[in-house]
């Protein structure tokens, strides 16, 4: 399973690579707006930093809704570095630029998932990856890690080589839920990725490993 992180914070990105666990980045509008990121050119400049930090893929989301507007910016995204895979949106037009992206060998990421049918579209339309978003539907009473389960279904029946891309991942247990589904990848904060890391009982063994240790070198 890779481990993206959803940030466009350079100084948690850079922390997450020093981990070793890294495996790409996703960002969005309101992730960039966040960090002050504005202007063209400031964003252009922002994603060539991501890249320099990142080993691996690093979503960057176009703004555009139709399709000469994400192929104009999704062209000039992809351009960037070769690590930046084009991020678009589930409209319409959205889907015509997947496949537009897709013929010409530029890695898209579909995202705003939020039903298996959408997901079908876009591996059909040849989208890299898909990003269900499975702590938004969480948040509305509905079943996130239930929709990644029925897109690995769809996924595998037909051997689509589209990659589940759990997105809004709010905590550990969507990771290890969605590692026991077989999502291929989760995007979340490095807050639950350094959730996994923790549990009391390796603090308290650990602690009387130190003290034993001390105790007897004393
Ligand atoms: C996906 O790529 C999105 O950036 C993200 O996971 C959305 O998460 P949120 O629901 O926590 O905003």
């Amino acid at each position: 399973m890779k481990f993206f992180i959803d940030t466009a914070n350079l100084a948690q990105i850079k922390e997450a690579q020093d981990l070793g666990v890294l495996d790409g980045v996703t960002t969005n509008p309101s992730l960039m707006a966040k960090e002050g990121i504005s202007g063209e050119e400031n964003v252009l400049a922002h994603y060539r930093a991501i890249c320099e930090i990142v080993d691996g893929d690093v979503s960057a989301e176009v703004i555009s809704t139709d399709f000469e507007g994400m192929v104009r910016e999704g062209e000039a995204l992809a351009a960037l570095d070769e690590k930046i895979v084009v991020k678009i949106p589930m409209v319409k037009d959205g889907v015509k630029a997947l496949k537009y992206f897709s013929d010409k060998g530029i890695k898209t990421n579909c995202t705003l998932i939020f039903s298996a049918g959408q997901a079908l579209l876009a591996a059909k339309a040849g989208a890299t990856y898909v990003s269900p978003f499975i702590g938004r539907l969480d948040d509305i009473s509905t079943d996130g890690l239930g929709l990644i389960e029925s897109i690995r279904v769809i996924f595998d029946n037909y051997g689509f080589d589209t990659e589940i891309l759990a997105a809004s991942v709010r905590h550990p247990m969507h990771i290890i839920e969605c590692a026991q589904i077989g999502a291929d990848v989760m995007t979340g904060p490095l807050s639950a990725i350094e959730a996994l890391l923790k549990h009391p009982l390796t603090d308290i063994g650990l602690a009387k490993f130190l003290a034993d240790h001390a105790k007897a070198n004393s």
